[in-house]
């Protein structure tokens, strides 16, 4: 594997959970960064990255061939990061994972940047509810047909953006199974942070459904090296290609179970409160043998391992106001829907000390159409 030391990234999302962490990875492996972000969940999380690396505080739906200047790399991570956020506002999941993805793609391409690297998701492997009594692993070649919003949205851009590979540019996607693992900017929306959560507010450890649905896990870091491993790696293995990525697939249950030893060894206490009700649950598992072998992709960090690390960082930084709506995405952009509107009207909130918006630009804040959004924030 090829180290490229100095290269210029830019990290478009890189403010966000898996960016904040892939920008110290990055840092750490002598790369320089420029981060694009609207910043959504604020600047601070970036900690002391934050004078290392350079900021534009910009839409990725209004970029300028001057955001992509000197990068040799562009990993794209920005838009909306789950179910719930792309069915609250299903335009500006399009607007943001499709179309503005693609945009992205196509301009690092005219921007002579060599390589990009698109966060997918594992989520376009599931079917659905009902599906799942197939129970295999997947790769990336079984067929996809994707019924949610979210993952509908990753994997038409992916379809636009890995034909645009050529001599000279070498897309690849990821299909991120779902994240867990401390970051500075934390999200407990996800399964296993929400079990920590859980655990550190309640003592309690909810489980749906006797938890008996598969998913496809991965730590963040784990996560991060692999996009740093996707830059140095020899673009002609992975051009056009797509990797399923996940550390290993797990029964909810069974992580609930892992969570709890994990915690109890910690001093917390914890009981697990499992509904055994039955429903047809949406479960899927996939293999990451192809990033392991062509990446050079082999995860470190176990889901103990992780917990530990997790529990330690969340006293530290003091993420205990589990409640905020800044951890739950969903929960954050409707607080910051609502905001924009209440903004819109007079430019401020208590204090005139800022600028006004301009108008024309507002008052949206996921989607720009205002007319689309009134009466649904909040
Ligand atoms: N976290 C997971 O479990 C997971 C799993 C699979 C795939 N992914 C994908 O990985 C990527 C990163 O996920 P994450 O957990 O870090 O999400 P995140 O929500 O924490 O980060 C997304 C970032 O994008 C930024 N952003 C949103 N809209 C923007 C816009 N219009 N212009 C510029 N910036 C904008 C946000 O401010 C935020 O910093 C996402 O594309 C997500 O779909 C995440």
């Amino acid at each position: 594997m090829r180290e490229v030391p100095m290269k210029k990234v830019l990290v478009v999302g890189g403010a966000g959970y898996v960016g904040c962490v892939l920008v110290e990875e990055l840092l750490a492996k002598g790369y320089s960064v420029r981060v694009l972000d609207r910043l959504f969940f604020g600047r601070d999380a970036l900690g002391s990255s934050l004078d290392r690396v350079e900021l534009l505080t910009e839409d990725m739906r209004e970029l300028d061939p001057s955001h992509f200047e000197g990068c040799g790399a562009v990993i794209n991570l920005g838009g909306l990061s789950n179910d719930p956020t792309a069915e609250f506002d299903p335009r500006a999941n399009e607007e943001l994972n499709t179309d503005a993805a693609i945009r992205v793609a196509e301009m690092a391409r005219q921007a002579d940047v060599e390589r990009l690297v698109f966060a997918s998701s594992a989520s376009i492997y599931d079917q659905g509810v009902g599906q799942e009594a197939e129970d295999v692993l997947m790769d990336e070649e079984y067929p996809v047909d994707p019924k949610a919003a979210y993952a509908t949205s990753k994997l038409a851009a992916e379809r636009r953006i890995l034909p645009l590979a050529g001599p000279e540019f070498a897309p690849v996607a990821f299909r991120m199974g779902t994240v867990f693992g401390f970051s500075p900017r934390m999200r407990y929306d996800l399964v296993v942070n929400t079990f920590v959560k859980d655990a550190l507010s309640e003592g309690r450890i909810h489980v749906f459904y006797g938890g008996s649905m598969w998913r496809p896990l991965i730590d963040v870091k784990d996560a991060a090296r692999a996009y740093v491993n996707a830059l140095a790696c020899d673009p002609q293995l992975v051009r056009g290609q797509v990797f399923n990525l996940a550390a290993g697939n797990f029964r909810v249950s069974e992580l609930a179970l892992r969570a709890q030893r994990t915690l109890q060894k910690l001093g917390v206490p914890v009981e697990l409160d499992i509904d055994y009700s039955y429903r047809l649950v949406r479960s899927y598992r996939i293999t990451s043998q192809r990033a392991q072998r062509m990446l050079g992709f082999s995860p470190r960090v176990t889901v103990e391992e992780s917990i530990e690390h997790m529990v330690a960082e969340i006293r530290r930084h003091g993420y205990t106001d589990f409640s905020h709506p800044r951890y739950y995405n969903i929960e954050w952009m409707k607080v910051l829907e609502e905001a924009a509107q209440i903004v819109s009207r007079h430019g401020y909130v208590l204090s005139q000390l800022v600028e006004a918006p301009e108008p024309a630009r507002q008052p949206g804040v996921v989607s720009r159409i205002s007319s689309a959004r009134t009466g649904r924030a909040g």
